[in-house]
């Protein structure tokens, strides 16, 4: 037995001399079921024994680990920890599933040699640096902007490879015939909020740079809509810009590409990865940014809020935006009225700290439970933040850092815990904090925008207006914001819904965006084709690579026979048509989903990693995050934070509406 093994069966069965079980019932659904799936209010806490029902999970753990086939059901290739009526069971096929990823599925794309290293200012140790640097005070490169994108998969495989198939299947058809939306599909246990906030997250985590001069033609067909409009035979589609810093000796990897923004969970989106864009929003007085004197985030040349990252703006980030900027205002205040003698600097530092803390608490306990709405799951992603502690009864005192408590991070959560980068089984080094670009494609969620905002009133209810999401774009979204108030805006987003994460659901607006001298992009065929070119393997293969089952066939992936049959259209009718299916498509098909969830278990494998691993791999997030670098008062204020606190704090006026009736903000608003 491996000595991590041993060392659990002893922490498992000394936990069971130290400390009634109550773990809630899965039924067994795959679809969402009101009944069982998280309400406005979340599910019904479970309580958990930590006498016997922590043992026990550990020992689930062990059994798992030692035999990985129990994680997958037994005809089929799908994962089944949600098929599980225990829930000691499904909790620990998820714990499993993350400790075998981190195991072999997070990889380093520089090979023998590391970006230089710059050295930090004095401050360093205490607050973010702009850029992402310093973060690791060795290693103080790591997380920065600029730096290399990491892979979930070893990036000298030929999977990691730029598909030598990029046009075939052609991706504009692949979006034409199986994204094009044929009416909306809403996802009905979701509002808008949802939408909007994993778009102002991405904005946060990465950004890949385009290339100006160089472009990928993408054929258009006869019968193309845009080719009979007579733009052209060829879509142009910028390529993704080449990585400067690559090495002769590197030939054996696959294509790698520089993050834009810093990789960190840091509020990069509202402060800028760099000082001079910081500067800009800042007001250099008490640690504020700047709100201009209609209450708004202040209006750059082109007509739109001013903010950190500003690309592919609506009105949904822009609301985003100006909560925030208001939140990091009010902290600023707060840290104010308690350090009268800190700096305009040490405010803003330390107001950013706690935001960056306040966003990613949000995510992880209230934004994903949303999304997921499985009771496991709910309880799972608590754990990360809170530790199962939070369910134990009794608790487990806290152990100091230095007593090598296995899976500490499981029962007192990862926030305040040692900070672990985990170490890859292949090379036998720890690998340095990346955000992968597996992570980004996973991400690619364009299908949750729906074609049109309504626009409500809070009093009546009643929509006053239906603005097409092409006009809430860029100054449009500032006109909106000033021709209605705030609270019948957020109203709005709090009542209606994202679209759903399937085929057949992309919405038109995005796959007709008008870019100036290049004429009509699909944003359908861009998505397709970006996972192609850089290295991100097709459905089945990107399964296998990930640790999950390949699908027998198209058939496997969809119990929708008229969807089998367009697919089939698309990528052939023989053997090896799955293994053509590309990422995208292959996600927004499957049909088999883990209860309750908004998307299937392909996307969620690299989330099972990846959100804890942001986590888990940041000093301010873990090592650091404690009272001396916090405050105490920030501690309490990300404590107590959550985004109806937020809303409520900012815009009082939301507490005569739905938002008082729901726990969740995300949830719509009754
Ligand atoms: C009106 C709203 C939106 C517009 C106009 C928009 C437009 C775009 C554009 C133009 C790109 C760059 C494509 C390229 O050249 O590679 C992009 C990338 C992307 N978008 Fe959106 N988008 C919107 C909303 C969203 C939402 C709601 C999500 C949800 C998560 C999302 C996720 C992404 C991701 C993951 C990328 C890839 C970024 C990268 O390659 O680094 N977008 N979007």
């Amino acid at each position: 037995m491996a000595r991590w093994q041993n060392r659990w069966l002893v922490a498992a069965l000394g936990l069971a001399l130290l400390l009634p079980a109550q773990a809630a019932q899965a039924d067994g659904e795959t679809n969402y079921d009101a009944a069982y799936c998280g309400g406005p209010n979340g599910s019904p806490p479970p309580r958990f024994s930590t006498l016997i029902d922590l043992p026990l999970l550990f020992t689930n753990i062990l059994i798992y680990t030692a035999n990985p086939s129990k994680l997958y059901g037994p005809k089929d290739a799908w994962t089944n920890w949600y098929e599980e009526s225990d829930m000691r069971k499904s909790l620990a096929k998820l714990a499993t599933m993350r400790s075998l990823l981190e195991k072999s599925n997070l990889w380093d794309t520089y090979l023998g040699w590391t970006p230089s290293a710059p050295a930090c200012p004095a401050d360093a140790a205490t607050v973010r640096q702009l850029d992402g640097t310093c973060n690791d005070l060795k290693a103080t490169y790591m997380g920065g902007a600029g730096v290399r994108f990491g892979r979930n998969m070893d990036p000298s495989l030929p999977a990691a490879h730029a598909d030598a198939n990029l046009m075939s299947p052609n991706p504009r058809e692949v979006s034409r015939l199986l994204f094009t939306r044929d009416e909306f599909k809403p996802v009905p246990f979701l509002n808008m909020f949802a939408a909007s906030w994993i778009q102002f997250m991405v904005h946060d985590w990465f950004a890949h740079e385009n290339s100006g001069l160089d472009f990928w033609q993408v054929p258009l067909a006869s019968d193309d809509p845009l080719y009979r409009a007579g733009q052209r035979e060829s879509m142009l589609v910028p390529r993704t810009a080449a990585d400067r810093s690559r090495r002769a000796s590197e030939s054996g990897l696959g294509p790698t590409y520089p993050n834009e923004v810093t990789h960190w969970w840091d509020g990069s989106q509202m402060y800028g990865s760099d000082v001079a864009t910081a500067g800009r929003l800042r007001s250099f007085e008490g640690g504020h940014l700047v709100i201009d004197a209609s209450g708004l985030l202040p209006v750059a040349a082109d007509g739109f809020e001013d903010t950190g990252f500003r690309r592919n703006w609506w009105l949904g980030l822009a609301l985003m935006h100006n909560l925030f900027a208001r939140e990091h205002n009010a902290v600023a205040d707060m840290l104010h009225a308690s350090y009268p003698a800190m700096t305009d600097q040490q405010l803003f530092d330390k107001a950013r700290l706690i935001v960056a803390a306040e966003i990613a608490k949000i995510h992880t306990v209230e934004w994903t439970p949303a999304i997921l709405p499985n009771p496991s799951l709910e309880v799972a992603m608590n754990a990360n933040w809170f530790g199962l502690n939070k369910y134990l009864s009794p608790k487990v005192v806290r152990l100091p850092s230095f007593v090598p408590l296995p899976y500490a991070h499981v029962i007192y959560g990862i926030m305040g815990g040692k900070r672990e980068l985990h170490q890859n089984a292949a090379t036998g080094k720890d690998v340095p904090f990346a955000l992968t670009e597996e992570f980004v494609s996973v991400y690619r969620m364009h299908p949750l925008l729906p074609d049109a905002l309504e626009i409500h009133s809070a009093d009546t209810g009643g929509i006053m207006e239906i603005v097409p999401l092409e006009q809430t774009r860029n100054a449009d979204a500032r006109g909106i914001e000033e021709r209605y108030s705030m609270r019948d805006l957020l109203f709005s987003f709090g009542v209606t819904h994202p679209g759903a994460l399937v085929l057949h659901n992309y919405p038109h607006v995005l796959q007709n965006l008008n870019i100036p001298l290049l004429g009509t992009l699909d944003m359908g065929t861009v998505d397709v084709l970006r996972d192609r070119e850089r290295g991100v393997p097709r459905y089945n293969e990107f399964r296998r690579q990930l640790q999950l089952k390949p699908l027998a066939s198209i058939d496997a992936l969809t119990d929708d026979l008229a969807l089998r049959a367009q697919l089939k259209r698309v990528y052939g009718n023989d053997a090896g048509a799955i293994e053509r299916v590309d990422l995208l498509v292959g996600t927004l098909a499957e049909s088999q989903r883990p209860t309750c969830y908004g998307f299937g278990e392909t996307a969620f494998q690299v989330f099972t990693l990846m959100a804890s691993r942001r986590l888990q791999g940041d000093r301010f997030f873990t090592d650091d995050f404690r009272p001396e670098v916090y405050t105490p008062e920030g501690m309490a204020w990300i404590a107590q934070a959550s985004m109806k606190g937020l809303l409520l704090r900012h815009y009082p006026e939301l507490a005569r509406t739905g938002l008082a009736s729901v726990t969740n903000a995300f949830y719509p608003w009754q």
